[in-house]
């Protein structure tokens, strides 16, 4: 029997979150007005702004993160707010959009600091379980203080302007904007959504700013993860490194020293169903899956698809394959490998690292594979490709190999079943153990990516399937997809944060009648008297 899927949504809060209790009349109406998920505006504030320069002017960008929010954008007004990546001359939005885009500029400076350093050489790492050494440097830690107070004050204008907004911030990029928004707007509601892993709380105690990253990010009324063991890391992270400062687990709540009440929620995000079945059915799709069944017919086409990280193990999938030609000769006119790597941050020296390191191991297996006057048997594209093109390797491949390390999600793993099954498809996929994903997409073949031998033989067994197993797991895993679409995820999202707001406006009115009710002068909410320390500011945290 299959292991029971992760509970998902909402569905890690136990029953020890509050509730909210039934308020009196005279209470009610000193409550602060809170948002209504369904209706409300929503300001985004996320490290990248979602569109980019395409051959017909400017468009929404690919990501997932621009697809999860495209309904949002076209259905509510808002903002989002974002780096303009360097591009001059962005619109103030695209046609049918309602959001406003607000670009942020960054100096070169803070490029080189905040984006390549903080946020991808420092906390990048960190947050995959090191599996590359982070560095901590100050210079690279004030720069990222800088430009999330940037961000931070961009988006307390674009709230001004947006009357009942959520405010909704994305990625470890902005992990101190949620506390400088709450400082500021003490009722916001404010949601924090971490796209990737949250480590074990030893690994995250390594950071020099640990105390502040997690109480920028308590700052949110909710702060959602892809999976429960991030969660869960989360949370003991909160429990072990804050509280000499007043902070107190319930659960999967936070109480922060003044009783704000942080909620902590599992919800694995997801792709937009319906345009993966869309491009599926494309003229253009179906143009290029012709070309590529001829380019492989009569061998089997394993696929990779990623972004050029080394959190992705496409070394260790590299060797997986080089393992299996070596052992089974009678595959090496018959099985083909491509790799799509999709160029990423070379401007950090351990992508350029990996690629040199990529590039020699494709190298190396093709020298000693290749037949004469056959065809190689690993194919490498390093480049972006046009959705359609994306979605005709999905369809033609036999295979994915998705072998994260580590992953928060993997999206690419959604889309490949997503596509096989609306083309009829009977692929097979090798799903790291390690990656959001596998707690969601059941049937596919898990694999432990650092055992290569091990991932050989996965791949060797896959090819040995029946179709009718292949069919049936593609089916099982394009339902649970269509069933948890993105779409269900952004509802999710956002009513989970107006919700866990209206507990906290709630909780705070609360605080302050009690405050009222008792003599002497007003206190400010603080940490207890007892646990404050010299030397540090009144919430606890040390400036360095
Ligand atoms: P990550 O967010 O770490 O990059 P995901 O797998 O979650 O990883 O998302 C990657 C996204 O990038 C997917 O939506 C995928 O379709 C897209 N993508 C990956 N490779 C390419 C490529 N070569 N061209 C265009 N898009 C790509
Ligand atoms: O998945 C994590 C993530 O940082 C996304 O937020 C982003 O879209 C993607 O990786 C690509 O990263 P970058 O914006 O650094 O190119």
């Amino acid at each position: 029997m299959l292991p029971q899927r992760d509970q998902t949504d909402s569905g890690s809060r136990g029953p020890e979150v509050a509730v909210p209790r039934p308020a009196m009349a005279s209470e009610r109406e000193r409550v602060p007005e809170m948002p209504d998920a369904d209706k409300s505006p929503v300001v985004a504030i996320a490290n990248r702004l979602p569109i980019r320069p395409g051959d017909g002017g400017w468009e929404l960008s690919p990501g997932g993160l621009a697809t999860a929010l495209r309904p949002v954008m076209r259905t509510r007004s808002g903002a989002w707010v974002g780096w303009d990546g360097g591009s001059k001359g962005m619109p103030a939005t695209l046609p049918g959009l309602r959001t406003r885009l607000l670009p942020i500029s960054l100096s070169v400076a803070q490029v080189r600091q905040y984006y390549h350093g903080f946020a991808n050489a420092t906390l990048w790492p960190l947050l995959h379980d090191a599996i590359e050494k982070p560095r901590f440097e100050r210079g690279w830690w004030r720069s990222y203080q800088d430009v999330n107070s940037a961000f931070a004050g961009a988006a307390l204008a674009a709230l001004s302007d947006c009357p009942g907004a959520i405010a909704w911030v994305h990625d470890y990029h902005l992990a101190l904007v949620p506390r400088l928004l709450r400082e500021r707007r003490p009722d916001q509601p404010i949601g924090f959504f971490l796209h990737i892993p949250w480590p074990a709380p030893e690994i995250f105690a390594r950071v020099p700013w640990r105390q502040e990253i997690l109480l920028g990010m308590l700052g949110a009324d909710v702060v959602s993860f892809h999976a429960e063991r991030y969660r869960d890391n989360f949370v003991r992270a909160c429990a072990s490194l804050l509280a000499d400062v007043g902070v107190q687990v319930n659960g999967s709540t936070i109480v922060l020293p003044d009783q704000r009440q942080v909620s902590t929620t599992t919800a694995p995000i997801s792709i937009d169903t319906a345009e993966y079945r869309r491009l599926a059915a494309d003229p253009e799709t179906a143009a290029q899956i012709a070309g590529l069944t001829d380019q492989f017919r009569g061998r089997s086409l394993l696929l990779g698809v990623d972004r050029l990280d080394y959190t992705k193990g496409i070394v260790e999938r590299l060797l997986a394959v080089e393992a299996l030609l070596e052992r089974r000769q009678d595959l090496r006119t018959k099985v083909a490998f491509l790799q799509v790597a999709v160029p990423s941050r070379d401007n950090v020296v351990e992508y350029r690292t990996l690629r040199a390191a990529v590039e020699g191991h494709i190298g190396r297996i093709n020298g000693k594979f290749t037949e004469p006057g056959s065809d190689v048997p690993v194919h490498y594209l390093h480049r972006s490709l046009p959705p359609e093109q994306l979605a005709a390797y999905y369809a033609v491949a036999d295979m994915m190999l998705v072998t994260p390390l580590i992953d928060g999600m993997n999206l690419v793993a959604k889309e490949y079943v997503t596509v096989q099954h609306a083309r009829h498809g009977s692929g097979s996929m090798i799903l790291s153990e390690f990656t959001g994903a596998s707690s969601e997409l059941r049937e596919a073949i898990p694999c432990n990516p650092f055992d290569t031998e091990g991932l050989s033989l996965r791949v060797e067994h896959a090819l040995a399937l029946s179709q009718s197993a292949r069919r049936a797991a593609i089916t099982a895993m394009a339902r649970y997809v269509a069933a948890h679409d993105v779409h269900r995820w952004v509802a999710r999202q956002l009513r989970d944060i107006a919700a866990a707001a209206r507990t906290g406006g709630r909780a705070r009115m609360d605080r302050q009648l009690v405050a009222a009710s008792q003599p002497g002068p007003a206190r400010s909410p603080g940490p207890p008297a007892s646990r404050s320390r010299q030397g540090r500011r009144p919430d606890g945290v040390r400036r360095h």
